[in-house]
């Protein structure tokens, strides 16, 4: 079979923007979190929300043994965070150390700059290519501020990723 002309799809997708989220997860010892672009609404009812973290990063090792995730939204205000989060493995860095955060609902960290925040209990996780899909049942949340600037895709999409998906 020929192979696949992506050239429409590439320029397709390079055209688009949509809102980034730092994820983080915990599972008995240390947080893990990062930058997630690949990141959805999934379902209205029942109410679903879809993540792709990639299989490389030290936050899917950390996801695979958690129960809950949290996902952050930030305004462009605290960008130095998602930028750490985005730019930065906990394979060789504490980010929680250059951070403040908290354990919130389900022993999840919550990270105090974002802007806003729910935590999702991992229904499903099922393969998507080099990332696996995290399907979440919001359970918990917090949305105190107004947003109007909101770190979008455009804002980031130059940064050096922590670990190559
Ligand atoms: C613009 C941008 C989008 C990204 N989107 C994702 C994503 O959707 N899923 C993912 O797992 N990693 C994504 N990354 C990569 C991770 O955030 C990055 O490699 C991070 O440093 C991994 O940290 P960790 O090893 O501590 O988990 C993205 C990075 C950037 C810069």
């Amino acid at each position: 079979m020929a192979e696949p002309d992506l050239e429409a799809f590439d320029k397709l997708v390079s055209l688009l923007d949509y809102p980034v989220f730092v994820v983080t997860a915990a599972a008995g010892g240390a947080p893990a979190g990062c930058l997630v672009g690949f990141a959805s609404q999934a379902s209205i009812h029942p109410p679903r929300f879809l993540v792709g973290l990639s299989e490389q990063n030290h936050t899917f090792r950390v996801a695979a043994g958690a129960t809950h995730l949290a996902v952050h939204l930030f305004d462009r205000e605290h960008i130095d965070v998602v930028e750490l989060f985005g730019s930065r493995s906990g394979d060789t860095v504490n980010k929680f150390d250059r951070c403040t955060w908290h354990l919130g609902p389900a022993r999840t960290p919550i990270l105090d700059d974002a802007a806003a925040w729910f935590v999702g209990r991992i229904l499903d996780r099922f393969p998507l290519g080099d990332h696996v899909g995290y399907l979440l049942e919001p359970v918990d949340g917090s949305m105190p501020h107004q947003l109007e600037r909101w770190v979008s895709f455009r804002d980031v999409r130059d940064l050096p990723p922590g670990h190559e998906a």
